[in-house]
């Protein structure tokens, strides 16, 4: 390989973040797989945009077909959101023979078993690391990292901008509308966010995990969901004189042949290892038969944290390049052969 050529489909916060760690970082990606990245093309919505990063004009494009019908284009990371519309470059993209890398978790909670079969027929990768928890590398530590033992349960905090809010409503007493305006301002919450306060981004998150950690398809629709919009103050001080913490809680447990996932606002005993997590961060608990309790913590969002997922990614589908293993990884997350549970 001489080099390695990428087609980025947006350039948003998290878009210029992938842009900068490719290019502050390349010496160090190149020790590791051997020869330069170069960011071919990118898509944006529009060419005139002030951006947060110098970027050299005749990379951007409006038109996707620059990057979808490129043939020296080897390696497609996706970071425009949305499902159908992109779910559909998508496909196009792998039945082009392009690897992909997304940070989509509405996509993968939707159509992550279509996508991921359209990649193996192709011999394509598609990783999906920073769909749930953003710098956290919980999906190669389920898959991989605890691949001997029987997961028996996952719980999460896996949304940043109602964990912001909870935080702050329990340590300020502040409103919640106030906070959630700051949470916007910082930039983790989404665009619209209902998906957050409703626990809806949560419930994808949760349902990528449950899928991956039990080997199961978990159905969107099979995932109970209670957003934070009707906690009060009073709610949360409460539980704090008795020694609880509200948090926004993803579960997911395997009871029987079962597996219930559900997202709901709890209150947690303070000595909970997911009680002391603040703010905007992101922590996965997870259980085993064997290794009993693990959590993994760290920043969910946000641009650095999030684009350094997708570009260790972006590694080890230009190590599996190198080795011809494509398609084949034992590190890809794959969705089950076994298909969803029956819940009737
Ligand atoms: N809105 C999401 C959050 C961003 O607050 O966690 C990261 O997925």
């Amino acid at each position: 390989m001489n080099v390695i050529s990428i087609g980025l489909l947006g350039l948003g916060t998290v878009g210029s973040g992938v842009v900068k760690i490719i290019e502050d970082h390349q010496d160090k990606l190149m020790h590791q797989v051997g020869c330069p990245i170069k960011v071919k093309k990118i898509l944006v919505k529009s060419l005139d945009k002030e951006r947060p990063i110098d970027i050299d004009p005749s990379v951007l494009t409006t038109d996707v077909n620059d990057i979808l019908l490129d043939s020296e284009i080897d390696v497609v990371i996706e970071v425009m959101g949305g499902v159908e519309k992109t779910k559909d470059y998508l496909l196009q993209a792998l039945n082009n023979r392009k690897h992909v890398v997304t940070a989509n978790k509405d996509l993968m909670a939707i159509h992550g078993a279509e996508l991921l079969q359209t990649a193996s027929e192709n011999e394509c990768d598609l990783f999906f690391e920073a769909s749930v928890a953003g710098g956290i590398p919980i999906l190669r530590s389920i898959v991989d990292g605890l691949s001997s033992d029987k997961i028996t349960k996952i719980m999460g905090i896996v949304n940043g901008t109602t964990n912001f809010i909870l935080t702050k409503m329990s340590k300020n007493g502040a409103a919640y509308e106030e906070v959630l305006k700051e949470a916007q301002e910082l930039g983790f919450a989404e665009a619209d966010p209902t998906s957050d306060v409703e626990g809806l981004d949560a419930a994808r998150k949760m349902a990528i995990l449950a899928t991956l950690g039990f080997s199961m398809e978990i159905d969107l629709d099979d995932v109970s969901v209670q957003g934070i919009t009707s906690i009060t103050e009073e709610d949360i001080q409460y539980g704090k004189q008795l020694g609880y913490t509200m948090k926004l809680i993803g579960m997911a447990k395997q009871e029987d042949d079962k597996v219930e996932v559900s997202v709901q606002p709890t209150l947690l005993s303070d000595s909970h290892p997911l009680a002391s997590v603040q703010n905007e961060y992101n922590a996965v608990y997870v259980c085993g038969e064997a290794v009993g309790e693990t959590m993994f913590y760290g920043p969910g969002a946000g641009s650095l944290p999030t684009a350094t997922s997708i570009v260790s990614d972006l590694v080890v589908v230009m190590k599996n390049m190198r080795d011809g293993v494509n398609g084949k990884s034992i590190v890809s997350p794959q969705y089950p052969k076994k298909l969803k549970q029956d819940n009737e």
